[in-house]
């Protein structure tokens, strides 16, 4: 079998699962041969070994049954980074690049040094903001799982930041005050909600947040003495707006769209 047939034989079944399924065949070739997508459209005629295209054929069964691709290379990429990501920790998403670049807007303004990403997953956020910022950054995540890839992606890319175990504000509650700002993108989805079977193979711990989706908000500003001063970036769903407004009565919210012209994102200065 060539390349180019196992190609389109890849990109034909992946149709079901995916808008994008050329690059999804491209991208599994790529992941089982080591070879970059440039050099496997140049060997478009060579013939693959039978290894290879069984494992990819095999890849692409996973692929199928609702196993997302990211889990599958082992890779995915935010705000320019490739990083590392497993089975069992959340996949960054592109509308909270957008976060980042808020994030980053305020500390330029406010000349603010220390940030804190609370449910870092992948570590994604807190990688970007130190990677674009003179910040000291620290991240938390409730999963040990998150917590070792966040590592691993930080010291990819040389990013000095401290990952510490536990829930909301818990691993930092020792040096709280040094905190200028924290960052969360938390779970935030309805236990009510219709997910893609894609989608439900994440973690559900970063996923679901009550029967509304804002247990997490609730229980994260219900101590907010602790938060005095700090200014607070969070991502949550359009639909949660008029919660949040109430949980956050407290300061002066503002809130923020995403790329694709949905309201995602609220700052308030506790
Ligand atoms: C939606 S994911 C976001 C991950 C990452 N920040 C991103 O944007 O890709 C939410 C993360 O929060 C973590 N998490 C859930 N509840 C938490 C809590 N109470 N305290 C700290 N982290 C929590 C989950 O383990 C998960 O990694």
């Amino acid at each position: 079998m060539t390349f180019r047939e196992i190609y389109k034989s890849l990109r034909d079944l992946l149709r079901s699962a995916s808008e994008s399924a050329g690059t999804e065949a491209l991208l599994l070739l790529s992941h089982v041969t080591g070879m970059t997508k440039e050099r496997i459209l140049l060997c478009f005629e060579d013939q693959i070994d039978d290894i290879s295209s069984e494992r990819i054929l095999e890849l692409a069964r996973l692929r199928l049954s609702g196993f997302p691709l990211q889990y599958i290379t082992k890779k995915c990429y935010f705000y320019g980074l490739e990083l590392d990501i497993e089975d069992g920790v959340f996949i960054p998403r592109v509308e909270t690049e957008v976060l980042v670049d808020l994030a980053l807007d305020l500390i330029e303004r406010e000349d603010l040094k220390t940030v804190l990403d609370v449910g870092t997953g992948s570590g994604a956020i807190a990688i970007a903001i130190a990677l674009n910022s003179h910040c000291k950054v620290y991240g938390t995540d409730i999963h040990e799982k998150a917590i070792y890839i966040a590592q691993r992606n930080a010291k990819k890319y040389n990013a000095e930041i401290t990952f510490l175990k536990g829930p909301f504000l818990e691993p930092v509650k020792g040096f709280l005050k040094e905190i200028d700002l924290v960052v969360s993108n938390p779970p935030y989805v309805s236990t009510s909600a219709n997910l893609s079977k894609e989608v439900l193979k994440e973690p559900s711990n970063a996923l679901f947040a009550g029967k509304e989706g804002i247990d997490f908000y609730r229980k994260f500003f219900a101590d907010r003495s602790l938060l005095k001063g700090k200014d607070v970036i969070m991502e949550f769903s359009p639909e949660q707006v008029d919660h949040l407004r109430e949980i956050c009565f407290f300061g002066k919210i503002s809130f923020f769209h995403d790329q694709f012209g949905k309201i995602r994102f609220f700052h308030v200065k506790v």
